[in-house]
């Protein structure tokens, strides 16, 4: 309006009066018009969000329930926020801003949100600020920005801020950001662009949570907690603006030659929320790093509130606490009358916190009274209570399942310890067990899985150790020969924690890891936790029941939490419900985790693995490079599998949830590890969705060799060998038929049209595994030289694998002219060569199916020499002759 009035001014007299009033006229029209559309915008904002009119500051104030606040240098109210992103706006990953690969910050920001299990990308922020890119196909990358330093943000060049600033107001996108002052001395200022100061290397006490604050989510806003809070490097901020509304406050101690000054005994803010009424966009600032529990507790509600509550957990947490090797502690360890008697009036007052809380107990009868007098009157008095308690069966003997390489002798324990069970009136029908050290859970001892389900009819299980033990975050669940496997985890209690003591560490690391530590957080961001304790943690300090006490109350004081048990069985449908992804397994190599190692049977071992893979795809000439390889004298591979004749197909289907025992068994036990190469060629592993990941995952360094062909030609011979095969639809439908089928074919037709087209599309199948191998591990061959001159090709083959010594194929090949392929050579000038089923004959394919599949695979090929250029690999001559139709 200004600028308008100021270009009015200066062409006032250089215009005759009628024009002038005709402009100002216009104006006037174009301002009203602009202030109607203004109000309206407004009042249809506030109208949709329900707003309410503002409380007055003083009469919240009396609701304020966090401390006294002499000096309040906040208004607190209720408040209300820009409007957030829409669902279909954005994917929902968030874009971290990182200091470095290695900042710690950085660190605990990525480990929240992979312990929450949210979608992230990294970038190291840059010191001018370029940005990555923000929008794919109109749609927005990215839900949430943060920055670990939130002056990268600030001082971002105009150009990159006011493109952010433009995404994040159109998507609805918030900025999360963090302040730490690096210099030592104290200093206030102005942060750039914002409405407020800054104080800088200070320590604070006395925290405080602000009730009203839209971003409380799971924490709880409680009483002021008295204290210091660790490091002496903290921000706050000093808002005098309703828009922008504290979330933490805290006292500011120590604070000297501070201009302006800052008073003593005053809250200021170490969290502040921008609510984004200035500009459009939400931010949440924090003025210290996330090592101060409630920092974390808020950055992980702001990061739900922020993402419109798109990358958010329930509010339910499910705790299951096991008390494993019931009857196996030492003398003097176990617990005795008095401690079983802690153990059920815990119980009952856990339940007030914790829903239908119930220990589990899992037990080895042999141990039975094997402790002092005290300790076995204490047995008795838990048999005494069984019906209390929820009981599961450890092994008879406490021993390790991977021991026992027979079935039946595992079988034997388990009906001792189901005898007992049943003598002692112990429930027998839970369905749950777990394996002492998580021996034969993970890695699988099928006969543990198998003995389980004959004795005890085991159907859920946990362990710690899949994929591995740490980092714990990373634990996952799976199904396995329908034994639901949840995934455990540590509260910080081993057999030999006894007494607080002597705590490792000293006791003040148990109440740490209780009171906002580790074993808060485990839960917190664990929507399932299944604890593993110890009979030893219920006897003498009773630790268990410290622990767990302490816990549920620490985590009604700090959060809206709501926590319950259940039974292991409906326990392991909630899983499963909650993370569907994880019901498939992903096999290791036991052998690349010591820990793994230590509980894999003695008379198994991880070198019957293959150390390469033909992928396919099929109808390339993988047979022949079948035959070739394996007359290299140190190359060896699978035996034939009886079903699929000559290929497993591991890992592309269902043969996968049989498990690595069951694929192992089809290798040799090489003589010499070093030397000799075992390999396995199943061609339907190069198409295969699943077949790159899981292959990566149980044999990482194994090199991978595809073959191909044109593609024309490669639906061309899959179409003639269904033909031979005698496929109805291959035998009903022309070539020209299957290729060109549409949509609302028979489903045979389309089925046969997918098997010989989807197969050809290279490119974006080798960039699948790409994605879990290095270039270096992949060997791309042309069929057609294979075809043509195999010795060649066997020699690129032998050099690629590193094999030795060297095979010279120029001698054992031999081209049989009546065959018309390429054969081994076998003594007296006898030919080997392959069946009938490969190099059959047929007539040419038709010129207009060659046509239609030269067009159908054009964008696949162009994609394809793109791919081979860069992996710096030289393009087939068929592929170069379809790039020239192209041009
Ligand atoms: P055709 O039977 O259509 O000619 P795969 O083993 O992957 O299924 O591939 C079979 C194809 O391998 C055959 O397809 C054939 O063209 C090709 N091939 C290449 N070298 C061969 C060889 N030495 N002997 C037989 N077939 C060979």
């Amino acid at each position: 309006m200004v600028l308008l009035l100021e270009q009015s001014e200066e062409s006032i007299y250089s215009m005759s009066f009628i024009m002038k009033l005709h402009r100002h006229f216009q104006r006037t029209v174009i301002l009203l018009a602009t202030f109607c559309m203004v109000s309206i915008i407004i009042s249809a904002y506030y109208l949709y969000s329900g707003y309410k009119q503002e409380n007055e500051p003083s009469e919240l104030m009396s609701e304020v329930d966090c401390g006294d606040f002499q000096h309040p240098p906040y208004r607190l109210m209720e408040v209300k926020t820009m409007k957030l992103s829409d669902a279909p706006k954005t994917d929902p990953t968030v874009l971290v801003f990182v200091e470095s690969q290695y900042s710690s910050l950085g660190q605990d920001i990525i480990m929240i949100l992979e312990s929450s299990r949210f979608q992230y990308h990294i970038e190291i922020a840059p010191g001018k600020g370029d940005l990555p890119a923000l929008i794919e196909k109109a749609k927005g990358k990215y839900i949430l920005v943060i920055y670990e330093n939130i002056l990268k943000y600030i001082n971002m060049d105009s150009w990159n801020r006011s493109l952010l600033d433009k995404y994040c107001v159109e998507y609805g996108v918030a900025v999360i950001g963090f302040h730490k002052t690096s210099e030592k001395s104290s200093q206030s200022f102005q942060l750039k662009g914002f409405p407020f100061s800054i104080y800088g290397n200070l320590a604070v006490k006395d925290c405080c949570i602000n009730p009203h604050s839209p971003l409380l989510r799971v924490t709880k806003s409680s009483k002021l907690e008295k204290g210091s809070l660790p490091g002496t490097d903290w921000t706050v901020f000093q808002i005098n603006h309703s828009a922008y509304q504290p979330v933490i406050f805290a006292k500011v101690k120590t604070p000297e030659n501070l201009s302006p000054p800052i008073s003593k005994g005053a809250f200021y803010a170490t969290v502040i929320h921008d609510l984004g009424l200035h500009d459009g966009i939400q931010r949440v600032f924090f003025g210290n790093n996330l090592n101060f529990w409630l920092h974390k507790l808020i950055f992980i509600d702001a990061v739900s509130f922020l993402s419109g509550n798109r990358l958010t957990l329930s509010l339910d947490r499910y705790i299951l606490v096991d008390i494993d090797d019931i009857f196996v502690g030492k003398e003097g360890t176990r617990m005795n009358t008095n401690d079983v008697k802690a153990l059920l009036d815990t119980q009952n007052l856990l339940r007030a916190q914790i829903t239908n809380f119930t220990f589990n107990l899992g037990f080895s009868g042999k141990f039975y009274h094997t402790g002092t007098e005290e300790e076995d009157e204490g047995d008795d008095h838990l048999l005494g209570s069984v019906d209390e308690f929820w009981w599961f069966p450890h092994m008879w003997s406490h021993m390790q399942p991977h021991l026992f390489h027979n079935e039946s002798s595992l079988v034997e324990q388990m009906i001792l310890n189901k005898k007992f069970a049943l003598e002692h009136g112990i429930p027998t029908d839970m369905g749950y067990a777990v394996a002492p050290h998580h021996s034969g859970v993970y890695p699988v001892h099928v006969q543990l899985y198998e003995a389980w389900k004959k004795v005890w009819n085991i159907r859920i299980t946990s362990t710690e150790e899949y994929p591995h033990l740490k980092p714990a975050r990373y634990r996952r669940g799976f199904i396995h020969k329908n034994i639901m496997v949840l995934p455990r985890q540590t509260c910080g209690l081993f057999t030999h924690t006894i007494f607080y003591k002597e705590y490792p560490g000293g006791p003040k690391e148990l109440d740490k890891s209780i009171q906002g530590g580790e074993l808060f957080f485990t839960v917190v961001l664990n929507p399932i936790s299944i604890f593993m304790t110890h009979l030893s943690n219920y006897g003498n300090d009773r630790l268990g029941l410290y622990t767990f006490v302490n816990l549920a109350n620490f985590m009604q004081t700090w959060t809206n939490l709501r926590l319950q048990t259940l039974p292991p069985a409906q326990l392991a449908h909630k899983y499963f419900e909650l993370f569907p992804d994880q019901k498939d397994p992903l096999w290791q190599n036991p052998c690349d985790d010591k820990r793994h190692r230590d509980i894999w049977s003695k008379e198994k071992t991880c070198d019957r693995l293959p150390k390469f893979l033909v992928i396919g795809p099929q109808k390339t000439g993988t047979t022949a490079l079948y035959l070739f390889l394996v007359m290299h004298p140190s190359i060896f591979s699978n035996s034939p599998s009886p079903k699929t004749f000559e290929e497993v197909q591991f890992f592309n289907r269902n043969n996968y949830h049989r498990g690595i025992d069951w694929y192992m068994d089809f290798f040799p036990v090489p003589s010499n590890v070093t030397t000799d190469f075992l390999f396995e060629k199943s061609a339907n592993y190069f198409h295969s969705e699943e077949a790159p990941k899981r292959v990566a995952s149980l044999v990482p360094k194994a090199k991978i060799i595809t073959i191909l062909i044109d593609p024309s030609d490669r639906a061309y011979s899959w179409y003639q060998h269904q033909r031979s095969h005698e496929d109805p639809a291959a035998l009903k439908f022309s070539f020209y038929e299957v290729i060109s089928a549409g949509p609302r074919a028979p489903s045979e037709l389309r089925a046969l049209q997918k098997r010989c087209l989807i197969p050809g599309w290279y490119a974006s199948h080798i960039e699948r595994w790409l994605v879990y191998f290095p270039p270096f591990q992949l060997l791309i061959i042309d069929g057609q030289q294979l075809r043509m001159d195999p010795a060649t090709v066997m020699d690129e083959v032998q050099k690629f694998l590193g094999v030795s010594p060297h095979y010279n194929y120029s001698e054992a090949l031999t081209f049989d002219s009546h065959k018309g392929f390429w054969c081994q050579l076998l003594e007296e000038g006898k030919t080997k060569c392959l069946g009938k089923s490969k190099g059959r004959k047929y007539p040419p394919m038709d010129p207009d199916s060659r046509a239609f599949l030269s067009s159908y695979y054009r964008d696949h090929n162009v994609e394809l020499s793109k791919l081979l250029h860069r992996l710096g690999q030289p393009l087939p001559s068929w592929l170069r002759q379809e790039l020239q139709k192209v041009r």
